[in-house]
């Protein structure tokens, strides 16, 4: 079913752009988006890991690289920049870039809570902000990628359940604002998928991760795949009249309660 969806076309004759595409989700969402037949730009800061993901997406279609990091603002316009002189108008925009490590209030530095407020919140911003005037008008679909964490309280996760919670609420905004442009704005909440960078810092050992699958009312983590079609709706026109949702794609986690999810990982 997968293959059948990333191959029609869905997505033919658009450009998009990953913040965050080297790896995990985003890189998923990537993959999707290059099958279907757009041509993918997708951003990271560590070059090698880039050029890797890039390299992979070109085995499917037409992909580049552009390196940024996204808290720095004058990087990301120059990014995108070079995608709009190499593409085109951008249609699709993923802001996909996120950081996490999980610690109590008390063993997280300001700083350390600065570094996810600044690439979750900041990097959402920026990156919608300078893509704004490179966006097709109208038509464009700007995807965020939440968490769980906007919505569940979560110990250990301060710094991102209020970044989460303020990157859905920028979704909302910008989704007022950008309207009338004929721009869309929505968002994912992924819940607990495997292979993935977060995954593996929230629930670092297989048993905690078997323990976490098996709480969920699917009983099973997603897979990347599992978000990328959900993106790949959103960003085609089947989704012409959807702005301002926050999309849960979580194999029914929130149902949980963010205390069920940290005691099944935890014991
Ligand atoms: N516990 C407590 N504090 C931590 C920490 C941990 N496990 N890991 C990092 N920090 C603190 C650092 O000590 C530092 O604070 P300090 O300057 O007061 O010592 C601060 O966070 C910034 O760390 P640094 O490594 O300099 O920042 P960075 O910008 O290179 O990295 C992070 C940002 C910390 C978010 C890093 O985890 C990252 O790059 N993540 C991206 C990938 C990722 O998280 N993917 C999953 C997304 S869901």
């Amino acid at each position: 079913m997968a293959d059948s969806v990333f191959k029609d076309g869905l997505l033919k004759g658009k450009t998009a752009f990953v913040s965050g595409g080297s790896s995990g989700i985003n890189l998923g969402i990537a993959t999707a988006f290059v099958k279907a037949g757009a041509k993918v730009a997708i951003n990271g800061r560590n070059v090698e890991k880039l050029e890797g993901a890039v390299k992979g997406l070109q085995a499917h279609g037409t992909a580049m690289g552009v390196a940024a990091d996204v808290r720095d603002y004058a990087s990301v316009e120059k990014a995108l920049q070079q995608v709009k002189d190499a593409y085109g108008e951008i249609d699709v925009l993923v802001c996909g870039a996120a950081g996490n490590f999980p610690a109590p209030v008390l063993g997280m530095s300001s700083n350390g809570f600065k570094a996810v407020m600044d690439i979750d919140v900041l990097g959402t911003f920026n990156v919608s902000r300078a893509a704004f005037e490179h966006l097709r008008k109208p038509g464009a679909a700007v995807i965020n990628i939440s968490a769980p964490q906007a919505y569940l309280p979560m110990a250990m996760q301060a710094h991102v359940c209020a970044a989460k919670a303020g990157v859905d609420m920028l979704t909302r905004v910008l989704a007022i604002e950008w309207g009338g442009t004929g721009v869309r704005v929505n968002a994912i909440t992924p819940g607990p998928i495997e292979g993935t960078e977060g995954m593996s810092r929230l629930a670092p050992s297989e048993g905690a991760r078997q323990k976490l699958a098996e709480a969920l009312p699917l009983q099973r983590f997603g897979k990347p795949d599992d978000i990328a079609r959900l993106a790949l709706f959103l960003a085609s026109d089947a989704a012409s009249y959807i702005t301002g949702a926050i999309m849960v794609c979580d194999g029914g986690q929130s149902l949980l309660g963010g205390a069920a999810v940290l005691q099944a990982i935890n014991g």
